[in-house]
């Protein structure tokens, strides 16, 4: 079932939204060569609770922590690690999902850890450039195929980069996950017609090498996360998003003057 959201709900998603947003704004201070995947954790935890917030990936199914926080050939859901300690030229993805009363917003961030490679920096762009080239297709009376279709095309035909599957984006709105499906896929013209109200996010995961993942269980096996199939470089960028009669509206923007065309 896929449940529209009115202009009260979509408002207070921006709320919870903007809490979110504030933690990647100081993680975008803290990451730097020599902290540990546990600190930005920690911060996470704690500027989400001091916002009234709360961190909902914890407890979801069975996960412990706020954050996931996925190390260059790891695609996503990987944990947070005190002996994971950063250095210069990684990449670093900081996945997370705020619920404020009651309402989810989810957001995932790249974050370059010191100097990178050329190759990591232009994995980071094209990736950015896919979730807004998702992003501009999630207009009233589209597809979810458009949205998929404009990603893979960029990502695969024009930069020869892997576009993950397996993974995909999803409806969101008092539970983190609902209908619909949003692959970063597909066909044009293809798939569920986009409507006024609709509260999705669009999170394209780019491999340099194959689109290929596997999955991994932690040290303890208690939780599985995914790596590249080759080991090559992952990225990823997610957005929460409103469909509205007047665009796509970003829910978790952290950035208002690159992100004006979508407040
Ligand atoms: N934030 C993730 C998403 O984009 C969900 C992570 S599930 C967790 O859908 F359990 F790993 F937290
Ligand atoms: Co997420
Ligand atoms: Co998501």
């Amino acid at each position: 079932m896929i449940t529209i959201k009115s202009a009260r709900e979509i408002e207070k998603m921006r709320e919870s939204g903007a809490v979110l947003a504030g933690v990647h704004l100081g993680l975008r201070k803290l990451i730097k060569p020599g902290i540990s995947s546990w600190e930005i954790e920690e911060f996470a935890n704690k500027y989400i609770e001091e916002h009234g917030a709360k961190p909902s990936e914890k407890g979801f199914e069975g996960y412990k922590y706020a954050t996931c926080v996925s190390v260059n050939d790891e695609v996503a859901h990987a944990i947070p690690r005190k002996n994971l300690i950063l250095k210069n030229g990684d990449v670093v993805k900081v996945d997370m999902t705020v619920n404020l009363d009651g309402f989810e917003s989810d957001s995932c961030w790249a974050y370059a850890v010191g100097d990178i490679s050329a190759d990591a920096k232009r994995l980071m762009d094209v990736t950015k450039k896919a979730l807004y080239l998702g992003i501009d297709q999630a207009v009233v009376g589209n597809r979810i195929g458009d949205i998929g279709h404009a990603i893979q095309d960029y990502v695969e035909t024009q930069n020869h980069m892997g576009d993950v599957r397996e993974l995909i984006g999803h409806g969101i709105g008092p539970t983190m996950h609902e209908q619909p499906n949003v692959p970063h896929y597909g066909e044009a013209g293809h798939g569920l017609r986009l409507r006024e109200g609709m509260t999705i996010t669009i999170e394209p995961m780019v491999n340099l090498g194959t689109w290929e993942i596997k999955s991994k269980p932690t040290a303890d096996k208690s939780w599985e996360y995914y790596v590249s199939a080759d080991g090559s470089l992952s990225c990823q960028y997610e957005h929460t998003l409103a469909i509205t009669k007047d665009g796509p509206k970003i829910l978790t923007s952290q950035d208002p003057e690159f992100d004006a065309k979508y407040l």
